[in-house]
C-alpha cells in the first residue's frame, strides 16, 4: 500500500482505535427522498461531528455540504437504477476517479451483486473502478448483499465479501449475520457493517458490538442512526460503541441520557 492510501486510511479508520464510524447517508441515490432524509442537509449536518467518514453521493456533498467541514468523504460510486425500476440494481459507474480527486474524496463505494442476473457486470466495472483507484492511493470500497431475496446468511455474505475481496476491494461492507465470524475469517481485508432496515435502539447498538466482538472494524450505518428518534442522540451511542469499547446497554444509557425528551 502505498503513501496516499495509508495516509487515506488513517482519515476514515481512527489509527488510535482501529475503527470507524461511517455514516451512510447515500440511500437517496436509488430511493430518493427516503424516511429520515427527506431534508438531506438539515438531517445530516448535526450528524458530521459524530462520524468518522461521511458516505454519500457527489451530487448531495457538492450541494448541501460546505467544503470547509472537516469530514472526510467516501463517494457512493454505483448506480443508475431505482428502486421502482425494471432492472433494480444493474449498476453502473456513477462517479470518475478524477471527480472523486477533484472533490478531494478518500474513496468510493460500489455495489457488487453477487447471486443476480447482472453480477458480472458490477463486479466487472468494480474491478475497473479499482485499477484507476489504485494508481491515485484511493480506497475501494466494496457494498454487498444490497437487495431483497439473497438469504444474507454467513454462507452467501462470505461468497459475497470474499469475492469482493479477491476482486481488488481495500474494504467490504456486508450485513450483521448469524456466525458473522465466519463472514470475517473468509475475507482478508477489514470489514464494516451495514446496519439495515431500522430496528430498536438497543437491538441496533447490540447487533454493532457483536459484530465488532467477531472482528468488523467498524460500520458504516445509516437508517439505524437518521432514522432513530434522535439521531444526534444514537450516533453519539454507537460512536461510544465503537471506539470507546462500552457495552450495549450502556451505549443504550448513553442513547437515553442524550435523547431529547
Ligand atoms: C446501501 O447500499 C445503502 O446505500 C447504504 O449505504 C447501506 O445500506 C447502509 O445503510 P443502512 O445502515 O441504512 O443499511
Amino acid at each position: 500500500m502505498d503513501w496516499g492510501m495509508k495516509n487515506r486510511f488513517s482519515k476514515i479508520i481512527r489509527p488510535e482505535t482501529g475503527r470507524t464510524l461511517m455514516l451512510a447517508v447515500d440511500h437517496g441515490y436509488f430511493l430518493g427522498p427516503t424516511t429520515g432524509l427527506e431534508n438531506w442537509a438539515g438531517a445530516v449536518k448535526p450528524l458530521i461531528p459524530y462520524c468518522d467518514t461521511l458516505f454519500a453521493t457527489r451530487g448531495m456533498i457538492r450541494a448541501c455540504i460546505d467544503p470547509n467541514t472537516n469530514v472526510p468523504i467516501m463517494l457512493r460510486a454505483s448506480g443508475g437504477t431505482s428502486i421502482v425500476g425494471k432492472e433494480f440494481l444493474h449498476e453502473g459507474i456513477t462517479c470518475s476517479i478524477e471527480d472523486m480527486l477533484r472533490m478531494n474524496a478518500v474513496g468510493f463505494g460500489y455495489s457488487i451483486t453477487v447471486g443476480m442476473e447482472w453480477e458480472r457486470d458490477t463486479i466487472l466495472d468494480f474491478a475497473k473502478l479499482v485499477d484507476q483507484a489504485e494508481r491515485y492511493g484511493l480506497i475501494a470500497m466494496a457494498v454487498t448483499a444490497v437487495g431483497k431475496g439473497l438469504g444474507k446468511d454467513a454462507r452467501y455474505l462470505a461468497l459475497a465479501s470474499r469475492m469482493a475481496a479477491e476482486h481488488g476491494a481495500h474494504i467490504v461492507k456486508t450485513y450483521y449475520c448469524e456466525d458473522f465470524e465466519k463472514v470475517v475469517e473468509a475475507c482478508p481485508v477489514p470489514i464494516v457493517m451495514a446496519g439495515g432496515k431500522k430496528i430498536p435502539e438497543l437491538d441496533a447498538l447490540k447487533m454493532a458490538h457483536d459484530a465488532l466482538q467477531k472482528g468488523a472494524i467498524g460500520v458504516d450505518m445509516g437508517r439505524n442512526i437518521f432514522q432513530s428518534k434522535d439521531p444526534v442522540a444514537m450516533i453519539q451511542a454507537v460512536r461510544a460503541l465503537i471506539h470507546d469499547n462500552i457495552k450495549p446497554k450502556e451505549a443504550y444509557e448513553l442513547f437515553k441520557k442524550k435523547a431529547k425528551g
